[in-house]
């Protein structure tokens, strides 16, 4: 799917970027995890401190496809620009309707459409799974791009837990956002059983 990213007029002054948003494959991963790394080293977004290697990083996308979920890349003329996946939110067994994003731009293409591109694609791929909830966990209350981007693709924040983390030797706030996927919780999921209802 093509998708021109856009930016509304009067935000940061940043050309839009046209890009590709599509499945990652394999190959794709080196250029994703050349992002990755460039965010655990300089930024707060996320918890990890220690880049993950290839073989790590190829896992962890083996691993998500393995649980049917997307893991999408951003593309212009080849260079992948950025990534975004879904992952389940909590691994026990009821929360199996709730999932987790991850969204990382290439360092300096901040701003320019993709984060927004990539969201929208993985939003649309979940809506036709079975999850019902999209939770967003941004590391760092200071995180505006995130915090902007999640609000304009409708999720709402619910809460932040304060100095949950220590990174780059200062305290870091975790800021949680939701967004309903389809019905969300208006109806039960298909899957559930009549017993489970009446339960309910
Ligand atoms: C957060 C991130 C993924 C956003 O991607 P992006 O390509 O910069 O975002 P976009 O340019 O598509 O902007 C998406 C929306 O957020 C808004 N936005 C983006 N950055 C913003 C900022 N710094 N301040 C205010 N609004 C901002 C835009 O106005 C846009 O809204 P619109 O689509 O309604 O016009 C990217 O900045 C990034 O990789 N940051 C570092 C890692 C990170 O924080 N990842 C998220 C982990 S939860």
């Amino acid at each position: 799917m093509k998708t021109k990213a856009k930016r509304k007029a009067g935000t940061m002054a940043k050309a839009k970027t046209e890009v590709t948003v599509e499945d990652a494959t394999e190959t794709d991963i080196e250029a994703v995890r050349e992002i990755y790394t460039h965010h655990v080293l300089n930024g707060l977004a996320s918890f990890e401190e220690e880049p993950p290697g290839l073989d790590e990083m190829r896992a962890r996308r083996a691993e998500v496809s393995r649980q049917g979920l997307p893991y999408l890349i951003a593309k212009r003329e080849g260079r992948v620009l950025g990534y975004a996946h879904a992952s389940p939110y909590r691994a026990r067994s009821a929360y199996r309707f709730s999932i987790e994003n991850s969204v990382y731009v290439r360092d300096g293409m901040a701003g320019s459409g993709i984060g927004g591109a990539l969201l929208d694609a993985l939003l649309a791929r979940c809506e036709k799974g079975p999850w019902r909830q999209m939770v967003a966990i941004i590391g760092d209350s200071g995180n505006e791009g995130s915090i902007a981007l999640h609000r304009s693709r409708g999720f709402h924040k619910v809460g932040t837990l304060r100095a949950v983390g220590f990174k780059r030797g200062r305290w870091v706030d975790t800021v949680f956002m939701q967004r309903e996927l389809g019905a969300g919780s208006a109806t039960l999921p298909p899957s559930a059983t009549s017993a489970e209802a009446q339960a309910s």
